[in-house]
């Protein structure tokens, strides 16, 4: 028998295409006879358009079209009623602006260049109204839309009676997902009623889907391309307005049309993680048993669309507590709709209550990895389910003693390392282990390789890779033997890249399409080859990529050669089944960080870091080792650099470039060390994989903060924990 193929650290299957510039990503393609679009925005963050001169800008070289409202074609999509006024930014729809930065027109020439310099001559006017960017200037006009519930177990506030208990305030400010590569698209209309696309997304069929409505065309008719994708973290969960843009322009010039963002206005056009206010409060008894918890929590968003997530879940259900509630609303601002942006809401949330719990401790004077075995929770106590898995107090103590928790002083500011202040802090991360449903097709060729198809996403975690491994493993086949491919409308379908479910979703439709493939292969046998006739389909053992029936072995590639079959494919749906309604499904993380802090300047140094995960069966110990770093720099920056910043009298972001919008570099990132509790899910799907994307993240930022209040007895509730903070 071969080797497991799931657990190895396979190389990316796409790793050299990626390294030496052979993957095409949606701006590398070039369709004959593209044209090139820039975008007119917003300088005003309220108003209505007056008018729009683009005289100068039609005249100037190269210049093919200038689309506004004021010439739009009619967008068939744009007629269909609907009672709900909150349906997202139409984009050249009317004269209205909700938000700086909104495109007014889209300039399209046969260069960028000439693109870029005619959209400085389209001379926009408007009528400006009062704006608000600022959440506290609207905090009075926090609403909660009909799908916003509030949570409540046992008696609400009962953290009030507790014989220790505190109540606190955490802000987050806008942060933005700033992935390398920019974010646009490229729409060609090969006729009238049939409209290819090279896009950047997380979701293929998602794009395909949006826009079968607003053009209203049959599925069959929209193609959407997107193989290879430079990074997204929920930037590309949806399709947005300057997309559309760039579609409308290229059916009314009818040629193809590139955008490609700027970096600025990767900031307003692409979403972010909304700006949220939140407030914990939190008992215990004296020895530690948590009494009650409450979370409030209100975040912004657009004027156009309530955009919701997770942001108090994670309270409800962490902890063995009798008494929760949580209340969530929204502002709305003269900004973009926010989306989900890494860890979403949870990470938000997570912030909140993990601080709270290592301000508990420290009321408490007990150490914060005890008083959350104390209140470890052993079943689910939102949902009353158990859990399909958790080894939740096992990352505890791998993480302790990984970091050296025992250095700890529990009184802060005790330790001393080179004049550095150190401080220790740990913080824990939980994420839904999702499953949904997906579509794969297996093509198995004469010459014994096989092609698996599904219409996913790779963002960055290694997709095709990990699904090579499933199916090697559920074949036989050798990995070298199996090609994934994703990223393709006309593939069956597949949910997008998104809530940390691909592995679980699309692999489990890999590894069924496989047994599926087998099947057909049996029947073929006993159908037809002498050897296998007078065996029942199911009496036959399949054993690295053959059949096998007693000492009778046949490759899989015979099969097909001795029927004269160039190839054989089977294409199967999978989801999962009643056990969700049964086990409580989670991933969860534990993170730990040694932190110096500089007493005269306040600044912080990550020193260490250890972050553990419950992630079920880790199917690449390579890719996910990655992937758990790249979500703990996400959290070095949500914790001390990141934060999109707003002239608010202007509702402008001052910082949208890379200089000044501080994502964490490698001198930033300390040794980190990724350990995987790697035991396999009974129940979740037949891997035992659960997510990992988002638990990465999760947590982190309050690991941080609680490890500078250890170091310095300074407690940070506002992120990014700046150095002006600490002195
Ligand atoms: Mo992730 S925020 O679900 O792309």
């Amino acid at each position: 028998m071969k080797k497991q193929a799931v657990g190895q650290s396979m190389d990316r299957v796409d790793g050299r295409l990626k390294v030496t510039g052979g993957a095409r990503y949606f701006a590398d393609h070039q369709p004959e006879g593209m044209l090139y679009a820039a975008l007119v925005c917003s300088p005003i963050s309220s108003g209505r358009i007056t008018a729009i001169d683009a005289t100068r800008a039609l005249r100037a070289p190269g210049v093919a079209d200038v689309v506004s409202h004021l010439n739009v074609p009619p967008i068939p999509g744009y007629k269909v009623e609907n009672p709900n006024p909150k349906q997202g930014l139409k984009i050249f729809y009317d004269d209205r602006i909700y938000s700086n930065g909104q495109p007014v027109a889209i300039v399209v020439a046969n260069t960028l260049e000439r693109a870029v310099y005619a959209a400085t001559l389209v001379k926009v006017t408007y009528a400006q109204e009062v704006h608000q960017t600022d959440m506290a200037g609207s905090i009075d006009k926090a609403f909660q839309n009909k799908n916003m519930k509030d949570y409540q177990r046992g008696e609400a506030d009962a953290w009030k009676k507790a014989p220790v208990s505190l109540e606190a305030e955490y802000n987050i400010p806008i942060e933005v997902h700033n992935p390398m590569e920019l974010a646009g698209i490229i729409a060609h209309w090969e006729t009238p009623d049939k409209l290819t696309l090279y896009a950047k997304t997380q979701g293929v069929k998602s794009v395909q889907q949006s826009l079968k409505t607003l053009f209203q065309l049959p599925e069959s008719q929209i193609t959407v391309h997107s193989q290879f994708v430079g990074g997204a973290f929920g930037m590309a969960l949806r399709i947005w307005p300057m997309e559309v843009a760039t579609i409308i322009a290229a059916r009314k010039i009818r040629k193809p049309i590139k955008l490609v963002l700027t970096r600025k206005d990767m900031f307003t056009l692409v979403g972010y993680r909304p700006a949220a206010k939140q407030r914990i409060g939190i008992g215990a008894t004296a020895d530690g048993k948590l009494t009650g918890i409450t979370h409030e929590a209100i975040a912004n968003t657009s004027p156009y669309e309530d955009f919701t997530e997770a942001i108090v879940n994670m309270s409800r259900m962490m902890y063995a507590c009798p008494n929760v509630n949580t209340h969530y609303q929204l502002v709305s601002l003269n900004l973009s709709t926010p989306v989900w942006m890494r860890g979403p809401g949870e990470a938000t949330g997570a912030f909140a209550l993990e601080s709270a719990i290592d301000e508990l401790a420290h009321q408490l004077h007990m150490d914060p990895l005890q008083l959350r075995l104390i209140n470890h929770a052993d079943t689910d106590p939102e949902k009353n389910l158990p859990y399909s898995s958790k080894y939740l107090k096992e990352a505890y103590e791998m993480g302790a003693a990984k970091i050296g928790w025992q250095q700890r002083s529990q009184t802060p500011g005790k330790l001393e390392e080179n004049g550095w202040l150190v401080g220790y802090g740990m913080s824990s991360g939980v994420f839904g282990a999702g499953r949904g449903r997906a579509t794969a097709s297996a093509t198995l060729k004469a010459d014994g390789s096989l092609v698996i198809r599904s219409a996913a996403a790779d963002i960055g975690p290694g997709t095709a890779t990990a699904m090579v491994q499933i199916a090697a493993d559920a074949t036989g086949i050798d990995v070298k033997k199996i090609k994934f491919l994703l990223g393709e409308s006309e593939y069956p379908e597949a949910p997008r890249q998104g809530g940390s479910s691909t592995v679980s979703t699309v692999g489990s439709a890999v590894n069924d399409v496989c047994r599926n493939l087998q099947q057909k292969l049996g029947e073929l046998a006993t159908a037809n080859i002498p050897a296998f006739k007078d065996l029942k389909v199911e009496n036959i053992q399949h054993e690295d990529g053959q059949l096998v029936a007693g000492n009778t072995r046949l490759d899989y590639a015979a099969v097909l050669q001795q029927q004269q079959l160039p190839e054989l494919m089977v294409t199967t749906t999978s989801q999962a089944g009643d056990e969700r309604k049964q086990y409580a499904m989670y991933s969860f993380s534990v993170h730990f960080t040694k932190v110096h802090v500089h007493p005269a300047t306040g600044v912080v140094r990550i020193k260490h870091i250890v972050s553990v995960a419950d992630s079920g069966t880790v199917v690449n110990t390579k890719t996910a080792r990655s992937q758990m770093i790249g979500g703990v720099v996400g959290g070095i920056g949500m914790a001390l650099t990141e934060e999109a910043l707003i002239d608010h009298r202007f509702g402008r972001y001052v910082n949208n470039n890379y200089a000044d919008y501080h994502v964490p570099v490698n001198a930033d990132t300390p040794p980190t060390d990724v350990l995987f509790i790697n035991k396999k899910d009974p129940v979740i799907n037949p891997m035992g994989a659960k997510g990992m994307g988002e638990i990465a993240l999760i947590g982190f930022a309050a690991a941080v903060s609680n490890a500078v209040f250890n170091a310095t007895g300074k407690r940070v509730r506002d992120l990014p924990i700046t150095p002006d903070k600490l002195i």
